[in-house]
């Protein structure tokens, strides 16, 4: 559809060869009763197969997962059986589609952009490009390797000036379908980078931030499959394509809230970093481990701020207290603007370990500060789909939580 504007309507949704969601529905159980919660926390052993996990609202204590048009009669049963209230939520394929401007499309990729739409991988590479070449001083780009299509997996080094500063290391979107991760990171780049007012902060700690830890993922959610979160590599003999990055790190690898079947959305790779996203990022984090203080990775959706470990259940660090602490002052930071709440939990004690994840990995490395940050939305049915005009709140938020971090990296190192 192209209107009068300039502006077209990519219904993705509506492309022939994008993934056609029909019949498919959103499981919402409220596990606030401590039955339930049970059994959603052994939702695996009930139904048989672990169901797609999308994401939480804690407030109502509902969690949501993605059901399959074939599963959804019987999953429905299988609660119903058990006592289990619940509702199978109809998905709504509009908020798959995304305005995109089409003036824009080949032309330079601005902070406004950043602000007000989804780009995709070469717009957001042009916009790390532009911004280093504004800020040569300041901003450096580093390849850290390719992912498996070949696509390039590059930091934004922030603040690198040769000298032994600690590093805040922020990555985003290793989920591909988690789009709000991508703008957040590149949000991030640009105000640290161009605001005078960070200056002084810089000058104490170092930021790097790699925009797109699965851009082959990504892609293919832009292009395909709108729900699509894992890698896109290839195996041979097998109908299914593709492992769960967040479960292809090399600690406590394939143990709990992981698959070893290629065709599962939490399936965690042959080997521990399997994956080539997986094995640049963390060969590259190693080289200088010993600098890294604060670790964020960006996912969506939830409003989270959650602190390891997360591979098993009631299992904390010894400093957790640091961490609680650390993390209740990037979530006062974030209410202060707009009154968003982020709740600072566990990542094992909710509604699912899971081994192998980036944030454990890091903390075992002797990062100190390591958390998983679960974007908005929490309390509407746009999930992973968070409607453009939404983007720049989410942005300037998750700014204000990241921070705190650096400030608090910045007083203790
Ligand atoms: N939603 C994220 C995932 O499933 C959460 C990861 C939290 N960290 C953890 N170690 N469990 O990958
Ligand atoms: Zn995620």
């Amino acid at each position: 559809l192209l209107f009068g504007a300039g502006i077209i309507l990519i219904g993705f949704a509506s492309a022939s060869d994008y993934k056609n969601y029909d019949g498919f529905k959103i499981l919402e159980v409220k596990y606030a009763e401590p039955r339930v919660r049970r059994y959603v926390q052994e939702i695996e052993q009930h139904l048989g197969f672990m169901p797609d996990f999308l994401g939480e609202n804690w407030k109502l204590q509902q969690a949501h997962y993605f059901i399959e048009k074939d599963s959804v009669a019987r999953v429905s049963r299988q609660l119903t059986a058990n006592n289990i209230t619940h509702r199978m939520r109809d998905l709504n394929q509009n908020i798959f589609k995304v305005r995109k401007r089409r003036d824009l499309e080949n032309s330079q990729v601005t902070i406004q952009d950043v602000n007000y739409r989804y780009l995709n991988y070469n717009e957001q590479m042009q916009f790390i490009n532009t911004v280093a070449q504004q800020f040569p001083n300041t901003v450096k780009l580093q390849k850290l390797g390719n992912s498996y299509e070949g696509r390039s997996i590059t930091a934004v080094r922030i603040g690198d000036d040769g000298t032994n500063k600690p590093i805040v290391w922020i990555d985003a979107g290793i989920h591909a379908r988690e789009w709000i991760s991508y703008n957040v990171a590149l949000y991030l780049i640009y105000t640290i980078a161009s605001e005078p007012a960070y200056r002084d902060l810089l000058s104490s700690v170092q930021l790097v931030v790699v925009p797109n830890t699965n851009p082959d993922g990504y892609e293919y959610s832009r292009t395909h499959d709108r729900m699509w979160r894992k890698t896109r590599s290839r195996f041979t003999n097998s109908r299914c394509g593709g492992a769960d990055a967040n479960r292809n790190y090399p600690f406590y690898w394939g143990t709990k809230g992981v698959s070893h079947s290629q065709c599962s959305e939490i399936y965690c790779g042959t080997r521990a970093q399997s994956e080539p996203e997986v094995l640049a990022l963390t060969n590259a984090i190693q080289r200088e481990e010993t600098r890294i203080k604060g670790y964020i990775a960006l996912h969506s959706y939830g409003q989270e701020i959650l602190y390891p470990w997360g591979h098993t259940m009631r299992q904390y660090p010894s400093d957790v207290q640091d961490l609680i602490q650390v993390g209740q002052a990037m979530a006062a930071a974030v209410k202060a603007i707009n009154n968003t709440e982020y709740s600072v939990v566990n990542s094992g004690d909710g509604l699912y370990p899971a081994a192998g994840a980036s944030d454990d990995w890091a903390k075992s490395r002797g990062i100190k500060f390591s958390y998983t940050i679960e974007l908005s939305p929490i309390d509407d049915e746009t999930g992973f789909t968070l409607p453009e005009d939404r983007i720049n709140q989410v942005n300037r938020e998750a700014f204000q939580a990241i921070q705190v971090l650096m400030i608090e990296v910045k007083s203790r190192f």
